[in-house]
This record gives C-alpha cells, sequence and structure tokens, in this order.
C-alpha cells in the first residue's frame, strides 16, 4: 500500500519510522511519503493561510496550495482522507476499509482547518473522508495521520507477526472490548492472577475471558453492547 502524507510540520510524522510501521517500510510492505506542503507554495514567505472570508478569529489554509499538493501527490485511486474534529469518527472498521486501498493520501490542516472547497473539489473526482479521532480538539491533522497510518499498516498482511493476534482484540470481530491479560509473575505485591488463568482447563478460560469482556464492555461501553448482534451471543452470555 501506498500512503502519503501532506503537512506543514513533516518531522511531526518521524515516529513513522519506528516499531511496527517502520519495519512495514523497510520490508516494502507499506511505501509511505511524507511530504512538506511548503513546497507547493508560490510567495517568498511559503504561505499556506489567510483570514477567514466572513470574519472570525484563526487563519485558514488556501484552496489553491493544497491543490497543487494534491494533484501532484495523489494517483486516480487515491483514497483522500483529511482529519478534522468534524468528520466521521475513526473506527476499527473504518480501518480495515482502508487496508483495503491502492493509496491513502493524508491532508492534514492546521489553524482553524482547509479551505472546504478542497474536499469539495476532491470528492466530485474520487473519494474523500473527514475523519475525526474523538470529540476533542487537537492543534492540527498529524496526530490523526499517525493514528491512522498505525492502525491501517498493522491491518496490512505479513506486518504483524502473529495474525491471530489481531482476532481476539478490542473492537475485533467479537464487538467487545478485550478481556484483562496477565503474565508472570502470578502473585505481584499482593496481587494475584485469577486462579482460573493458572488451571490449564482451556474451555473454563475461554469462558472466563468472555465473561470479563461482556463486563468490561457493560461498565465501559455500553454502548457496543446495544449495537452487538444478538445472534452472536450465546446462552451463557446472557447470564453475565
Ligand atoms: N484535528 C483537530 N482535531 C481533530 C480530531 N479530533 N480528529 C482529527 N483531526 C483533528
Amino acid at each position: 500500500m501506498r500512503v502519503d502524507v501532506v503537512s506543514i510540520f513533516p518531522e511531526y510524522l518521524a515516529a513513522l519510522d519506528l516499531s511496527l510501521v517502520g519495519k512495514a517500510r523497510t520490508s516494502g510492505l507499506l511505501d509511505l511519503h511524507v511530504h512538506d506542503l511548503r513546497d507547493w507554495t508560490d510567495d517568498r514567505h511559503r504561505t499556506v493561510d489567510d483570514t477567514p472570508f466572513g470574519g472570525g478569529a484563526g487563519m485558514v489554509m488556501r484552496p489553491d496550495v493544497w491543490g497543487r499538493a494534491l494533484d501532484d501527490v495523489m494517483t486516480p485511486d487515491a483514497h483522500l482522507l483529511v482529519p478534522s474534529p468534524a468528520g466521521r469518527p475513526f473506527t476499527q472498521r473504518m480501518a480495515e476499509e482502508l487496508a483495503g486501498e491502492q493509496q491513502l493520501v493524508v491532508a492534514c490542516g492546521r489553524y482553524e482547518g482547509i479551505d472546504a472547497r478542497v474536499v469539495e473539489h476532491y470528492a466530485g473526482r474520487g473519494r474523500v473522508t473527514e475523519l475525526s479521532l474523538g470529540d476533542y480538539v487537537l492543534n492540527g491533522g498529524e496526530v490523526a495521520a499517525l493514528v491512522v497510518v498505525e492502525a491501517v499498516a498493522r491491518l496490512l498482511p505479513g506486518v504483524v507477526g502473529n495474525p491471530a493476534s489481531l482476532v481476539e482484540e478490542s473492537h475485533g470481530a467479537a464487538g467487545l472490548l478485550e478481556y484483562p491479560v496477565y503474565t508472570k509473575p502470578a502473585s505481584w505485591l499482593e496481587h494475584d492472577v485469577p486462579d482460573v488463568l493458572l488451571s490449564g482447563h482451556h474451555a473454563r478460560i475461554e469462558r472466563w475471558r468472555r465473561d470479563q469482556a461482556l463486563e468490561r464492555t457493560a461498565r465501559r461501553r455500553p454502548d457496543l453492547l446495544t449495537a452487538l448482534d444478538p445472534a452472536t451471543l450465546d446462552r451463557h452470555d446472557l447470564e453475565v
């Protein structure tokens, strides 16, 4: 998969050299390019923004600079992603869909955002998604670009060493939060690992983990429980 990130702070994306994403890049599974938006400015000051029409606080990013950048970077297959607190919530389902794309282009806005005609223009020519990390305001789209690239890259075949670890995690197929996990030592500062996990009884361990996932989800994310397909619940689930 090819991913292009366009930002006025390309150094922000340096973390994508590290860990699993960094390895996916060196192994060729992820062809990632980070660009400086100012390379597409045409004035001495390398201006990317201007005051908003209609007045108001802050600055808005100019459509002409973004247009030149995106025309250069986007292939005809590109899916353009524009992080914004006004976007659709970014979810694991969205990450799964994006993992099937040929090219993702992330346009990182700053200030009060990007002139709305940019999304309008590219939506008329291909796929564009404005996405939000959550209900809070960040200073720009760079953190969202890091989040999206990491969430998508780990779904690409070959990036995560053991694909089984993708199956049981939170927001996975079960639609539940993940159960709590433990490792050695079995006793730490008077906190003991639950006995069942030391029992070697596979069926009981599975049941305990499922109950924990259900309880956690009910307490922390009741919205996920209501959204569950009842067909995915077994007889014991309803007793938890
Ligand atoms: N840019 C600013 N705030 C954001 C958010 N919550 N999600 C995505 N991009 C943003």
